[in-house]
């Protein structure tokens, strides 16, 4: 094959020898997909990416998605999920960490998680790039599942977790508030920015990947909020708020993390239904454009409280 794949220090992989603006025929879509599914992540340097491109390569995975937020699609490409700082609307996304003011700063999460449909997976690239800031960072929770203990395992197999959709990071339970403080002009409901509110979303601890089979530990920080009915599997409501702290530590180690610092023709493509991701933000005003396309997820992974 024509591909050549680097593992990653410890998660995703690097893929050499691929060009954007060369046709793939159906071996090489397919040998594409594979390593999707055994990596979790894959990284792509150099390419000279345009928006039909990146749709283009983007649909070898699967359907394409329009988010269902409006608020932040291109109209030329509604296929284009475009994520922009270093505007007027900064100070939307500004919050103060430490004293220190960040745009764009996310916690640990996975896209649409809280709807109990997550994607299926999405395409990022490079279109400004701000230097040392603005990083993206990937989460393998297969990874973190199989690096558990037998007894944390057998314990997770028989729990559900809930999630609760807030447009408050400081109402978000499991997320670190130390040093936090939300800037004046942060949301305060979903309403605010035109979202629509969200049901409460639940999991099973862990998922069995519905393509690849592996095993996916379903603890993301964000909007994390309860262990359900957790006395009915033996734990009082103190102790599940304590797994639920320990289980979020463990998926803050760097081993199984990659931090993406962008470059000019970078693209990154990462699996939804097994990586989380977060994002480091940058200082205000300093500008950074990223473009998403997003891989519908076509299955059901929770159900919701309605
Ligand atoms: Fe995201």
């Amino acid at each position: 094959m024509t591909f050549q794949v680097t593992p990653l220090n410890a998660i995703g992989a690097d893929v050499a020898g691929f060009d954007i603006r060369e046709p793939l025929d159906g071996d090489q879509q397919r040998e594409l997909r594979d390593l999707w599914y055994r990596y979790g992540l894959l990284r792509f340097r150099g390419q000279d990416i345009t928006p039909e491109r990146q749709i283009a390569f983007s649909r070898i995975f699967g359907p394409l998605k329009m988010h269902p937020l409006k608020v932040q699609t291109s109209a030329e490409y509604p296929e284009l999920f475009v994520l922009e700082s270093g505007t007027d609307n900064d100070r939307h996304m500004l919050a103060y960490y430490d004293g220190k003011a960040v745009v764009g700063r996310l916690d640990w999460h996975m896209d649409l998680h809280y709807t109990g449909r997550p994607n299926h997976g999405a395409v990022l690239t490079a279109v400004e790039v701000p230097g040392e800031d603005g990083l993206t960072g990937f989460g393998d929770l297969a990874k973190a599942w199989d690096a558990l203990d037998e007894a944390t395992r057998a314990q997770l197999a028989k729990l559900e977790v809930a999630y609760c959709f807030s447009m408050q990071r400081r109402h978000m339970r499991y997320v670190n508030l130390k040093g936090y403080e939300p800037g004046p002009a942060m949301a305060k409901k979903p309403a605010d920015l035109g979202y629509p509110d969200f049901a409460d979303a639940v999991y099973p601890a862990v998922i069995k990947h519905p393509v690849s089979g592996c095993q996916v530990l379903q603890i993301v920080e964000q909007f994390l909020d309860r262990v359900i009915t957790p006395q009915k599997f033996g734990l009082s409501n103190d102790e599940s708020i304590e797994l639920l702290e320990r289980l979020v530590a463990h998926t803050r180690r760097p081993e199984f993390h990659y931090f993406h610092e962008w470059q000019p023709g970078d693209m990154v493509l990462w699996d939804n239904w097994r990586l989380m991701h977060c994002a480091t933000g940058t200082p205000p005003g300093v500008r950074r454009v990223i473009h998403r396309t997003t891989i519908k997820g076509d299955r059901v992974l929770g159900r919701t409280l309605d």
